[in-house]
């Protein structure tokens, strides 16, 4: 069974998709790690991004691994872990461009897929109700409001050290936003036959329990 999540940042998507793989047994995906990933490892090797063939002959050395250590996913990069490095601000503004780069989001769905492929998976991000997992059996679509969107990341950020206003933090969410709405490829949107939830008043246990009795629905 494939439960799919999509939504724009900050929504609770990753604290919703995680809660529901612990308590339903399921294998976590965060498909937005798995972008941040190439952003992290493409800006460490200052690929140009406009140039096509280096971005594809970039692409053909890279290794994504997906483990879990301590009952927590951990993506690995050419061996490394990066879990931590890949949720800074800096990666948060150039993730978009990334992964609105065609052959990018071919090796990303692919390499989801195979991710996912004879597991029970609770898989989060902003096409995977519409593209990477169209069939799935039950899929949500989170919104909140872009002012309680930036709080949360503010909080969030101000845990792993930075600093950042709430005024830059609202410009780059909807940056983001717009970026990946508008984006010609596998852009943000609701599926016609997903759930939509808005979280915006919604404390993190009304947000999952609402969630958990949808899935036991459809179960
Ligand atoms: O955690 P947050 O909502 O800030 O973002 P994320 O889920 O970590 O995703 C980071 C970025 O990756 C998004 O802004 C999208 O540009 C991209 N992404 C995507 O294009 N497709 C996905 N399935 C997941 C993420
Ligand atoms: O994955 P996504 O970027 O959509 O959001 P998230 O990482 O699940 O949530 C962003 C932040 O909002 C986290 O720090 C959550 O704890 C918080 N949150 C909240 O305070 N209330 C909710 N109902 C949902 C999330």
């Amino acid at each position: 069974m494939i439960i799919a999540i999509d939504g724009p940042a900050a929504s609770g998507k990753s604290t919703s998709a995680k809660l529901l793989a612990e308590k339903l047994n399921f294998l976590y995906l965060d498909t937005g790690a798995m972008y941040r990933c190439i952003a992290l490892s493409i800006i460490e090797n200052e690929i140009d991004i406009k140039n096509e063939s280096s971005v594809k002959k970039f692409i053909s050395n890279f290794k994504l691994e997906l483990k879990t250590v301590d009952g927590a996913p951990d993506f690995l990069v050419n061996g490394s872990s990066v879990s931590k490095k890949i949720r800074t601000a800096a990666i948060s503004k150039k993730v978009s461009a990334i992964s609105a780069i065609p052959a990018v989001r071919e090796y990303m769905v692919g390499l989801q897929r195979s991710f996912a492929k004879n597991n029970n998976c609770v898989v989060e991000g902003r096409d995977i109700g519409t593209v990477v997992f169209p069939d799935a059996e039950i899929k949500f679509f989170i919104i909140a409001s872009v002012k309680i969107r930036a709080e949360r990341r503010k909080l969030e950020l101000q845990n792993i050290g930075e600093t950042i206003s709430l005024t830059e933090l609202q410009k780059d969410i909807k940056a983001r936003d717009k970026y990946d709405s508008e984006r010609s490829h596998s852009p943000l949107k609701k599926a016609i036959n997903a759930i939509q939830v808005d979280t915006t008043e919604m404390t993190i246990d009304e947000q999952v329990n609402y969630m958990i009795r949808n899935v036991n629905l459809k179960k």
